[in-house]
């Protein structure tokens, strides 16, 4: 462990999560005093001489080599993100996608099997049909929070278990200590895409799993303004997925990394927001008349709900809900709304709305869209930061027009 890291590691054990948001992984810039980490914005590193070169290629120093391996403004947000999510490594990628189809190339062996649950994003499904099994994966899908369906599915070749917690779009909520429990006791790894929970609502590490998965463009960027995926977990196991995206080169450019920073610094004020827009949100519409069903896991409705609140600590801005109309009702509702923007995403201080079914399913065949529960009316809510009140008048006006 560097001398750095070991003095970081004592200043911060005990801090909570505001602190860590804004000052975690700030080194305290001692060239020109400022307060912020700089944009470094270069493609390779210099050696003063050989000598210097031989000592890093020997590991007797470490620094920065070639852009592609790493930049001093991604070091400043990976070490926030430890320190945020409690794991000792953190590696930052150009996108969500990139963090998930990095880890998966690196940690999965050829014919080996992966399970999965049935509500992800489409994306990282596709990936899953179109690619690993092509290298021999198999794969087996079952219900995110029905531990007896995970435990037989197991195989002697199962390597991994990979989750959303809260899922997209129906906010599933995994009971992630109990299913590490029944994973690691069959030596199979679980990795939790966090991107709905963030650290402050839920911490995966502390509850074993072995990573932990962002999109960071959704929360952890926080703003709508830039794309970045992150994983975080034990120094042993995200070696081979930083060795990997050295290869694969899914890299963030620095101006990305610095705007994530930037956004990390007010998640914990951000979330509490998020937390309490939905929370305002999903109540409201479960007592509309208008509205057939909401899911939230704060609701007692929710099939989750009781992991949910013995797990979580919030359960962010996103609420999924069917309207009891059709899809042309759903669009005239839709079009009606004026503080959200229609646009896919999540997560940042802009309040965003979609129809799956026109949005991120338009292009899926009627009935694969129906087996996984994509209904015409079905709405994503994604609760910015503004105000609860303005964000329900405008939801009651727009009902208005079903
Ligand atoms: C839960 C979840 N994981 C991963 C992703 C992919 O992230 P990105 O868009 O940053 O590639 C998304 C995108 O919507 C998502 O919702």
């Amino acid at each position: 462990m560097s001398e750095e890291k070991k003095i970081m590691d004592e200043k911060t054990s005990k801090r909570n999560v505001g602190t860590s948001s804004v000052h975690g992984g700030e080194l305290r810039q001692q060239e020109a005093n400022a307060i912020t980490t700089p944009i470094y914005q270069t493609s390779t590193f210099w050696f003063k001489n050989s000598q210097e070169v031989m000592d890093y290629q020997e590991g007797k120093t470490s620094r920065e080599e070639y852009g592609r391996y790493g930049n001093p403004t991604w070091r400043a947000v990976e070490r926030k993100l430890s320190e945020l999510e409690g794991g000792e490594e953190t590696v930052l990628f150009a996108s969500g996608m990139c963090a998930a189809t990095t880890t998966f190339f690196a940690l999965l062996p050829a014919n080996s099997h992966l399970i999965v649950t049935n509500d992800c994003y489409r994306r990282t499904r596709q990936f899953i049909d179109e690619f690993l099994e092509r290298m021999g994966v198999s794969v087996s899908i079952i219900n995110p929070s029905d531990l007896d369906q995970f435990e037989a599915a197991i195989r002697d070749e199962t390597a991994i278990f990979f989750t959303e917690s809260p899922t997209n779009p129906y906010l599933r909520v995994t009971d992630v200590a109990a299913f590490v429990e029944v994973a690691h006791a069959r030596n199979v790894k679980v990795i939790i895409d966090s991107t709905f929970a963030t650290p402050i609502n839920h911490r995966p590490l502390q509850d074993g799993a072995d990573l932990v998965l962002h999109s960071a463009t959704k929360y952890l960027g926080g703003h709508n303004d830039l794309l970045a995926g992150t994983v975080s977990g034990s120094a042993e196991i995200i070696e081979p997925i930083r060795k990997a995206l050295g290869v694969l080169g899914g890299i963030i450019d620095s101006h990305g990394a610095w705007l994530l920073l930037r956004g990390l610094k007010t998640l914990a004020l951000r979330m509490a927001q998020h937390n309490n827009n939905g929370l305002q949100v999903a109540r409201y519409l479960e007592a509309h008349p208008k509205v057939r069903s909401v899911w939230y896991p704060a609701l007692a409705s929710h099939p989750d709900h009781e992991i949910a609140m013995r797990t979580m600590n919030g359960f962010g801005g996103v609420v999924t809900f069917e309207i009891e109309t059709d899809l042309e009702g759903a669009i005239r509702f839709i079009d009606a709304t004026r503080v959200p923007y229609q646009a896919p995403s999540l997560g940042g201080v802009e309040s965003l709305i979609e129809l799956p079914v026109t949005m991120s399913y338009w292009d899926y065949d009627p009935e694969q869209r129906k087996s996984w529960g994509i209904t015409d009316s079905l709405v994503r809510f994604a609760c910015g930061i503004e105000a609860a009140e303005d964000l329900i008048a405008d939801l009651d006006q727009a009902l208005e027009s079903v």
